[in-house]
């Protein structure tokens, strides 16, 4: 049920995850998944897929799909960004749903929401031709401002109406209602196609590089960063473990933060530096640079680099 990116190919094929076809939807920010429960209850042959960053919320929802007995759903753990971008393919969405995003109501966090002009122009390239976005929210000036970012985008047609039913029972719905608030829905017809095609992260073989030479001990290790072409990386810290020294790395690239596990270990040939055995990050640009900086760090302590795969 919960989606592992690393070990699938981009774009997912919906047949071959679900084992069926279907009309392919997403619903971004699933929080604790009541939705998800309600659209597979009234759509059995949907296929569903729900994105959710928040890992607490994601263990609720995948708590309560179960116990449910929902098996048409998957979850994926971070971005909705990243999962329109990279799990879906070109025109392969029938519908997506937004319930309740973050408003970041401060003007200067207005570039971090959700429904921006971008976001729109990416949604075009992912949805079928007829496709629509379904938005509902209990934030005036959010609504207002995804209407006018979908608007200048040039790709969509608005409509707005009263809230379905289904989205006034989820949990942040609930939440307002309880207060008298009231609530805006809105939805976003395809219309058009953006220009770009905003190709999945590229994925690479696994890095590795062999040394020679002796590591020095990780109470040397200081964090290292590194920031290039929108990647960001940085090894955090290091330890020592029985197999030699292990090297947290934190990875960011669009709209993917990596935690990857690395290690420097001897092996038959040599010193081994790459990532530690079931550390299955994706293996992006950025993983690869996260191996890079680590080989640098030892190649300025005196170890030289026989062999590089990265
Ligand atoms: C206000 S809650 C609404 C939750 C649910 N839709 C509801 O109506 O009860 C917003 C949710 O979106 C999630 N979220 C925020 N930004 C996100 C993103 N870029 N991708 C996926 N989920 C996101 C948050 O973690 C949170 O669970």
């Amino acid at each position: 049920m919960l989606l592992v990116p690393a070990s699938l190919p981009f774009p997912l094929s919906p047949a071959a995850v679900y084992g069926r076809e279907g009309p392919w939807v997403l619903e971004i920010g699933v929080g604790d998944g009541r939705f998800l429960v309600e659209l597979a209850r009234a759509h059995p042959g949907w296929n569903l897929l729900g994105a959710e960053v928040a890992p607490a919320s994601v263990s609720r929802a995948l708590r309560r799909l179960r116990r449910e007995g929902v098996g048409q759903a998957r979850l994926y753990l971070g971005d909705g960004r990243f999962a329109l971008r990279n799990l879906a393919g070109r025109r392969s969405l029938a519908r997506v749903y937004v319930n309740f995003p973050d408003p970041w109501p401060k003007q200067k966090h207005h570039e971090r929401r959700l429904l921006r002009r971008p976001f729109f122009e990416l949604l075009s390239t992912r949805l079928q031709d007829g496709g629509e976005l379904l938005f509902t929210t209990d934030h005036e000036e959010y609504f207002h401002f995804a209407i006018g970012e979908a608007r200048a985008s040039g790709l969509f047609a608005v409509t707005t109406a009263p809230p379905p039913p289904e989205a006034l029972r989820t949990k942040y719905a609930r939440k307002w209602l309880d207060q008298s608030k009231p609530i805006f829905h809105a939805r976003f017809a395809k219309t058009a196609e953006a220009e770009a095609d905003f190709p999945p992260l590229r994925r690479y073989p696994v890095p590795h590089a062999l040394m020679q030479g002796t590591p020095p001990p990780a109470s040397e290790f200081t964090k290292l960063v590194a920031t290039d072409a929108g990647v960001n990386v940085v090894l955090l810290e290091a330890w020592q473990a029985a197999a030699g020294m292990v090297v947290l790395a934190r990875v960011e690239e669009e709209e993917l933060t990596q935690e990857v596990l690395l290690e420097v270990r001897p092996s038959s040939k040599g010193v081994y530096v790459g990532l530690r055995p079931n550390c299955n990050p994706l293996v992006t640009a950025g993983v690869k640079r996260a191996v890079g900086l680590l080989v640098d760090w030892l190649e300025k302590r005196g170890l030289q680099a026989a062999q590089r795969s990265y």
